[in-house]
């Protein structure tokens, strides 16, 4: 028989976790997503003309972390390992920095993504060797949320059932760990944009995808109520020669939620996945639109947030305040359109 001092305590974490799901998707407030590892970090700066090493990405993730006043539009930011353990110039950890602006602390958990063998083009996310340990260190060091991302590609074919229920107990068990450990794990399976399918196609394949994913959470008896959904939209692919209205976008991916996320989940938040800055946000604008939904919905962009004030950073202190300037005024925007109220 479990003790009551047992229960007690079980009873105390699962709210702290509730707690932290809820915080995560505040309203009014998304997510900066400065997670990617730091060899795709090298590629987007580089891509941008900044020749990238150790040094560059700090002062990379220092800009946006030391843009003053960014409180008040987010509500956590998720780091890579490199970024959780570095420090400003002044030689203040950064996650030390969020904690002073209430901004709460999400480490990228996955360890990147891995080809499996006997299904070609298609992929699984890494990293389950060690995670009960690596989040429990997280947790120690100030963690209170986890994110782990899955990819699932669309092609002649694609995705495959079993590729897409592979991902899904990946999740499941890194959800598992993740709560046990106390933090609060946002669960993404991105369906990719890339590719020139239909946003029917999409629909299909994120409605399949998503009902995976939730069925197999529910079997392996993940809490819901201390999960965060991190979605792609419902789009048509990057090379699909049919575009499709944001009215339509907002249409199908509500559709799809509906059909897909238990009510008890608290909350979704979206990722750009390569739209334009201005499309993320439009879309966001028309999905908030379609409220009330039984969640808080939120954004959790990455290159849609970030892109535009690293193109005029371009490395140089001298152009700091620039791009912090457009920074916020990305943020501003992308909370406008989480109320649906954002106007071009
Ligand atoms: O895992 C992907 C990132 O968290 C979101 O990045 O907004 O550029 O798609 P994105």
């Amino acid at each position: 028989m479990i003790s009551q001092t047992k229960i007690d305590m079980i009873n105390l974490m699962n709210n702290a976790l509730y707690a932290v799901a809820k915080q995560i998707v505040t309203p009014h407030k998304g997510i900066l997503a400065s997670d990617e590892r730091p060899s795709a970090a090298d590629k987007n700066l580089e891509k941008a003309g900044i020749p990238s090493n150790e040094e560059i990405r700090r002062k990379y993730r220092e800009l946006f972390i030391n843009t003053p006043g960014i409180e008040q539009y987010l509500s956590g930011i998720i780091m890579h390992e490199e970024t959780f353990y570095q420090s400003d110039s002044t030689g203040k950890l950064f996650r030390n920095i969020l904690k002073e602006k209430n901004i709460i602390s999400i480490i990228k958990l996955d360890e990147g993504l891995e080809e499996l063998p006997n299904f070609p083009g298609e992929k699984i996310s890494i990293g389950l060797d060690n995670l009960k340990k690596r989040a429990e260190k997280f947790y120690e060091d100030g963690a209170k949320a986890a994110k782990w991302r899955s990819v699932i590609k669309i092609g002649n074919d694609l995705p495959s059932p079993e590729v897409v229920h592979a991902n899904s107990i990946i999740l499941s068990t890194y959800a598992l760990f993740c709560q046990q450990a106390g933090l609060v794990p946002i669960v993404e399976p991105e369906v990719l944009i890339d590719g020139d399918h239909t946003i029917q196609k999409s629909e299909e394949v994120t409605n399949k995808t998503l009902k995976d994913v939730f069925g197999t959470l529910k079997r392996y008896k993940v809490d819901l109520k201390a999960v965060v959904l991190k979605t792609s939209m419902v789009i048509p692919g990057n090379k699909c020669q049919v575009m499709a209205s944001p009215e339509e976008i907002a249409d199908a991916t509500v559709r799809v939620l509906q059909a897909t996320v238990p009510e008890e989940v608290p909350g979704i938040v979206f990722l750009s996945g390569g739209q334009s800055s201005e499309d993320a946000t439009i879309n966001l604008n028309f999905i908030a639109k379609k409220e009330p939904l039984p969640w808080e919905i939120t954004f959790s962009y990455l290159r849609a947030l970030e892109a535009p004030a690293i193109q005029v950073w371009q490395g140089k202190d001298e152009n700091i305040q620039k791009a912090r300037n457009i920074f916020m005024t990305r943020l501003r925007e992308c909370v406008l359109a989480d109320s649906g109220i954002y106007q071009k």
